[in-house]
């Protein structure tokens, strides 16, 4: 394909936006002609931007869907659970399809998902972005190349940070099971699918513990009000909503998580959304479910034991990961990576090829690279998170999050 591959965006919300933004940083590569998103102010905003005729903004999937074919791919930037039905109907229209993550919030829905592109013959990259990284790709080279041995256990912690856990999983979005999905699925089927793809499958058996211990409404601490703008202990709070969103307007921050808050970057707009809005909640006041911290426990084939845990309860930092090996241990924290040999007894730091950079260290650009990529050529094996081998990081998500409520130990069978 010689011209630019066409998109259109289903959710102009945080990640469609950022998607798209792909697209005009890569004129040569990607064009976005049409939108569908209910909110005016983003989709007139996004239309704008992108240079989109008026007739294709229009205000939701259906009726994007309902123009037939008007692009090459679409980028299903929805809530999660509004992916199967914009997936189906766009496939059976031949387009092909990013979509992100989780692809469903159960299991039937994954299988209806990798149906549907099978049955129009598709393709499906699916929104784990951790896979194209630098970083991963690094430390999926140095796993391949055998210089660790056999890796025969890993060490994973994934820190989600004591503010993105209140902003999200507590106040926002994701905060409950029922209107989203649960918080391995929602925040942590990265790092189940990033576990697979470093260790080559899915894993064969699997534990879990976790619950919501500390936001709830028995730690509320005395005088504490319902809204952090009325309270008189909001100063001793770490989780204070003003000092969070203020901080970053005080910045010129207009970014993600300010950018959830309010569309309108002034003082007296922030404060009318911490007064009314969901994000100006006492985190111990709010309507909050799922957990906040998890552990699960894995065996690969080949009897490779992982740890895998999730925590509100640190800095908001970069995933570390150690991989133990019968000839060394890799080291990982995000940003660098070591790795120590047991016959040299001497560490070395393993180089980390530059990347284009931005969210989730690089990995949103690199998918777009690869999806579009794979689109103008026609090569579904350009995609490192195909519907494949995200169903079975799902249903090890699935399968992790029964074993969690249940106290069972659960066994997946491998993908038919
Ligand atoms: N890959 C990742 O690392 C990653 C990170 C964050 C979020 N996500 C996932 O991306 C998805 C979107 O998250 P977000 O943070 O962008 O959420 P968001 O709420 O900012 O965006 C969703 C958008 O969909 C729009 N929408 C609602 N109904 C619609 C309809 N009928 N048709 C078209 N658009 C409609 C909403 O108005 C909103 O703008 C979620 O499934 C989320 O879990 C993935």
């Amino acid at each position: 394909m010689n011209r630019p591959v066409s998109l259109v965006v289903a959710g102009a919300g945080q990640r469609g936006t950022g998607y798209a933004a792909w697209a005009l940083r890569h004129p040569d590569r990607a064009s976005v002609v049409a939108v569908a998103e209910p909110r005016e102010v983003r989709r007139a905003g996004f239309a704008a931007e992108h240079g989109i005729a008026a007739g294709h903004a229009v205000a939701g999937w259906r009726e994007l869907a309902d123009r037939g074919r008007l692009a090459d791919a679409v980028l299903i930037c929805t809530q999660d659970r509004m992916h199967t039905e914009p997936a189906e109907a766009f496939a059976a229209l031949g387009y092909h399809i990013l979509l992100e993550k989780p692809m469903a919030p159960d299991e039937a829905g994954c299988r209806r998902i990798v149906s549907a592109a099978e049955r129009a013959d598709v393709m499906i990259a699916v929104g784990h972005v951790m896979r194209y990284t630098p970083y991963t790709q690094a430390i999926k080279q140095v796993v391949d190349s055998g210089r660790l041995g056999d890796v025969t256990s890993v060490e994973h912690l994934e820190p989600v940070g004591f503010w993105h856990q209140a902003h999200s999983y507590v106040r926002g979005n994701w905060r409950r099971a029922d209107l989203a999905t649960t918080m391995l699925l929602a925040k942590s089927c990265h790092d189940l699918d990033w576990l697979q793809y470093l260790l080559g499958g899915p894993p064969r058996r699997l534990s879990s513990f976790g619950s919501l211990t500390h936001f709830t409404a028995a730690n509320r601490p005395d005088g504490a009000a319902d809204r952090c703008l009325d309270c008189a202990v909001e100063a001793a709070c770490p989780y204070s909503a003003p000092r969070l969103y203020r901080d970053l307007l005080d910045r010129g921050r207009h970014v993600w998580p300010l950018s959830v808050v309010t569309d309108d970057f002034t003082p007296t707009a922030l404060e009318a959304a911490l007064r009314e809005g969901p994000y100006g909640r006492c985190v111990y006041a709010c309507d909050n479910d799922v957990v906040d911290h998890q552990v699960v426990a894995m065996e690969f084939p080949g009897g490779v034991t992982a740890s895998f845990t999730m925590t509100a309860f640190s800095d908001a930092a970069r995933r570390k990961t150690r991989l133990f090996g019968t000839r060394g241990q890799l080291t990982g924290n995000g940003e660098t990576i070591r790795v120590y040999d047991f016959l040299t007894r001497a560490e070395q730091r393993v180089p980390i090829q530059a990347g284009a950079g931005g969210g989730h260290g690089g990995g949103d650009a690199g998918l777009m690279d690869a999806f579009v990529a794979a689109v103008a050529a026609g090569d579904p094996g350009l995609i490192r998170s195909g519907p494949r081998e995200s169903l079975a990081s799902h249903l090890a998500v699935f399968a992790a999050e029964r074993a969690r409520l249940n106290g069972t130990v659960e066994t997946l069978e491998e993908l038919g």
